[in-house]
C-alpha cells in the first residue's frame, strides 16, 4: 500500500452540474461523463428532451445527480410556455414530468425530484406562469445544494467508521460526479483523508460501463488519494489477502427495511465481505430511501441493452445473437448491510425499526 496521504493540495470538487441564467432563458451545464477519463467536455441542455437523453445515456448519472437534473429539466421544459396561461402551464408539466420520469427506472431521486416539483406548482395555483416557473427554478435550486450539504454531512458521519491505514473497497462512482457535492461513498473516503487518515482505496471497474475505472480512478486521483483498480472479478482475492479492511458504496434506492439497490455486482461485493468478515457500508442521502416500499423486492430493476455486454464501448466481445441478461443494478439485503450511512447519522444495525428511528415516520 503507497502512502502519498502526506501534503495533500487543497481538495478540487468535481462541478458536474450547473445551472445558466434565469428561469425564462436558462441552460443546465454538465459535464459529459460518457467521454471521461479521455476528455473533460461540458455540454448544455437547453430542453427537457436533451436532459432525458443525457440522463439516459448516463452523461449525467448516480442517483442525486439525476434528482437535480431531472429538476432543472423540469424548468428547461416549462420555459416555452412561461408566457402562456396556468392551464397550459400545467399540462406542460404533465408532459414534462412523464418524459423525465422514462429516463431511467431505478434511482428513486428522480422520482423524489418530481414529485418536489409538482408540489410546488400544485401549492401556487394562483400565480402567473412566469412566476410560477421562478418558483419551481428555485426549488430546483434547493434540491442541488441540499444535496451538496447532504454529502458532507455523510463525510463527516461516516470518516468515524475508517480507521489509519487502511483499505477501502469501492464499486461504481458514488463520488462528486454523482452528486451535486463531494459525493456519497466517496465522500466518507475524502473526510477521512481530510482528518489525516492514511486510506487505500480499491476501485472496482464496474462492468459494462466502467464507472469504476473511468470515473471513480479518475474523481481519487485529482485528490490525491492513493488508489488501485481491479477487476470486478479480483475483489474477493483482494479481500483474501487483507489488502481491504472496509467497503463503502453508494445506493440508487433504499427500501424501508434498509434493502438497497446499487450497481450491478454490488450484491457479490456485499457476500464476498460477509465471507471475509469486512465491515460493508452502504452510504446515501435520505432522498435514496422509498420508504412506500416495504423491502428491496419493489425495486424496479433498469435493464439496459445488450450491446452494453457485447460490444462495450465499439468492440465486438461476444457472438452475434448471444441471448442477454443486462440488468444495471441488484439488491443487497439488509442483513449483509453493517450500516447505513446518511446524513442524519447512522443507521446501525439496518432494520425497518432503524430506518425508521434515524429518518423518522
Ligand atoms: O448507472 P449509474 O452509473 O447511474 O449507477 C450509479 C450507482 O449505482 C451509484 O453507486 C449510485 O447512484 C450512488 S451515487 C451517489
Amino acid at each position: 500500500m503507497s502512502d502519498t496521504n502526506a501534503a495533500r493540495p487543497a481538495p478540487q470538487r468535481s462541478v458536474t452540474l450547473s445551472w445558466w441564467g434565469d428561469a425564462a432563458d436558462g441552460r443546465l451545464r454538465l459535464l459529459d461523463q460518457t467521454l471521461l477519463p479521455a476528455e473533460e467536455r461540458e455540454i448544455d441542455c437547453d430542453s427537457v428532451e436533451t436532459v432525458r437523453e443525457a440522463i439516459r445515456s448516463l452523461r449525467v448519472r448516480g442517483a442525486p445527480a439525476i434528482g437535480v437534473a431531472a429538476a432543472y429539466g423540469v424548468v428547461l421544459g416549462l420555459q416555452d410556455v412561461a408566457d402562456g396561461d396556468r392551464e397550459s402551464f400545467s399540462r406542460r408539466f404533465d408532459e414534462v414530468s412523464d418524459i423525465l420520469a422514462s429516463s431511467r427506472p431505478t434511482a428513486v431521486n428522480l422520482f423524489t425530484a418530481l414529485s418536489r416539483m409538482r408540489q410546488v406548482l400544485e401549492s401556487h395555483a394562483d400565480l402567473p406562469s412566469g412566476e410560477m416557473l421562478a418558483r419551481l427554478l428555485d426549488e430546483a435550486r434547493a434540491i442541488e445544494s441540499e444535496d451538496r450539504r447532504m454529502c458532507a454531512a455523510i463525510g463527516r458521519f461516516g470518516a468515524e467508521l475508517l480507521s489509519d491505514h487502511q483499505g477501502v473497497l469501492t464499486h461504481c462512482n458514488a463520488g462528486g460526479l454523482a452528486t451535486a457535492g463531494d459525493g456519497t461513498a466517496l465522500s466518507v473516503i475524502f473526510a477521512a483523508a481530510a482528518e489525516g487518515k492514511h486510506l487505500h482505496v480499491y476501485a472496482d471497474e464496474t462492468r459494462p460501463l466502467l464507472q469504476g475505472s473511468r470515473l471513480t480512478t479518475w474523481e481519487l486521483m485529482r485528490r490525491d488519494i492513493p488508489v488501485t483498480l481491479i477487476c470486478d472479478s479480483a475483489a474477493g482475492w483482494v479481500m483474501k489477502q487483507k489488502l481491504v479492511q472496509a467497503v463503502v458504496t453508494g445506493a440508487d434506492r433504499i427500501a424501508a427495511n434498509g434493502d438497497a439497490a446499487n450497481k450491478i455486482g454490488t450484491y457479490s461485493v456485499a457476500l464476498l465481505a460477509r465471507a471475509h468478515e469486512i465491515p460493508f457500508y452502504i452510504a446515501a442521502p435520505s432522498s435514496t430511501f422509498d420508504l412506500t416500499l416495504p423491502a428491496g423486492d419493489g425495486i424496479p430493476i433498469e435493464e439496459r441493452a445488450a450491446e452494453e455486454i457485447t460490444r462495450g464501448f465499439g468492440r465486438q466481445t461476444a457472438p452475434d445473437d448471444v441471448e442477454t441478461f443486462n440488468p444495471a443494478f441488484d439488491v443487497t439485503p439488509a442483513e449483509l448491510i453493517t450500516a447505513i450511512i446518511t446524513e442524519r447519522g447512522l443507521i446501525r444495525p439496518v432494520t425497518t425499526q432503524t430506518v425508521r428511528e434515524v429518518l423518522g415516520p
